[in-house]
């Protein structure tokens, strides 16, 4: 058996090309060396999205977007995360091993504790325990299945240490019976129109999926200075040359970098000609994302095989962890 690579995508937003960069490429091709087990994260996402409606059709897109970026459902265990029951029974027996102060300590809850007092409210104001709990849940997607490696933006790195501190605690008190991780942290950052991280939570996105006038629409929004044509300009601090770098081949890239250097360069036109980039590198998933989109019973069907896989190999490690406490 192959080493395990796994990791969840969260169906808070549309799937963008931060995402695909940043999350679908690398774990798909891991999936030489690796066995990977991915997931739709919609535990995760309640803690956030209260919308029932909404939260089913993120999970949809985020189902069909892995599919039609290339996962095959034959080769990776593919799946939804609430469908694995074991995952949060799992949960509560780690967080008896997780130091409270450890969960103070995460980036998100400390985030939001910081906002409030900001505001002079409660520091706990508006926080459920689920987002405090995050950090659990996620360790338990983790270690249930043994993973080996867990591929991640920068942005997940705490999570990962946190959940190798879990999992050494539970192994320091019973012997080694949890596999404990490592992080493939990606750490390039793709900037989103405005020039910060793409993030749906800035709301700066390309959506991958959207249609075709919408996609080009967002594009010729990306933020520029005032500079003209034949006004030299600095590639290294510039939001489109930076997307450029990701769909445009060497020698055009070469092409575009000495226009802006020795001016030349029209922001509109390189942003036409990105808009055409990214809709012919994802002009196959385009079109399956949308056949899928017409089709969930086989998107149904596919996670429902997927969990079964999955389930089986997170009972050995629960019945083990269930064992090794004495509950069992
Ligand atoms: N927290 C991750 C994110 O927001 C999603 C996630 C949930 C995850 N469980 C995971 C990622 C396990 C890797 C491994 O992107």
């Amino acid at each position: 058996m192959k080493p395990i690579a796994l990791t969840g995508i969260k169906p808070t937003g549309k799937p963008h090309i931060g995402n695909y960069l940043g999350m679908y490429q690398p774990a798909l091709s891991l999936m030489e060396k690796y066995q990977g087990i991915y997931f739709v994260a919609d535990y995760h996402a309640l803690t956030t999205m209260h919308d029932p409606q909404a939260l089913q059709e993120l999970v949809y897109e985020v189902a069909a977007s892995w599919l039609a970026l290339g996962l095959d459902p034959d080769e990776a265990i593919f799946f939804r995360q609430s469908d694995i029951p074991e995952i949060t029974e799992f949960t509560w027996i780690l967080s008896c091993f997780t130091s409270k102060g450890l969960l103070n300590r995460a980036h998100a809850y400390k985030a939001a504790v910081e906002e409030n007092l900001e505001l002079g409210h409660d520091p706990d104001e508006g926080i459920n325990a689920g987002l405090f709990y995050y950090p659990v849940l996620m360790a338990s997607d983790i270690l249930l299945y043994g993973s080996d490696v867990v591929p991640v933006g920068l942005d997940q790195k705490q999570h990962i240490e946190i959940t190798r501190d879990i999992a050494e605690a539970f192994n320091r008190t019973y012997g080694k019976v949890l596999n404990v991780p490592e992080g493939i942290i990606q750490e390039a950052k793709v900037p989103g129109i405005d020039g910060r991280k793409m993030s749906k939570s800035y709301n700066n996105t390309i959506p991958i999926f959207a249609p075709e006038k919408a996609l080009r629409k967002q594009v010729m929004r990306i933020v520029t200075d005032s500079k003209r044509p034949e006004d030299p300009k600095d590639p290294a601090n510039d939001t489109i040359f930076a997307l450029l770098r990701f769909f445009a081949s060497p020698e055009r890239l070469e092409e575009i970098r000495e226009l802006y250097v020795n001016g030349g360069a029209a922001y509109g036109a390189l942003k036409k000609e990105l808009a055409e980039m990214i809709l012919e590198h994802f002009a196959g998933a385009r079109t399956k994302f949308d056949a899928l989109m017409q089709d969930k019973s086989y998107i149904d069907s596919v996670l429902k095989d997927g969990a079964q896989k999955a389930r089986q190999i997170g009972q050995v490690t629960l019945a083990a962890a269930r064992k090794a406490t004495g509950i069992d």
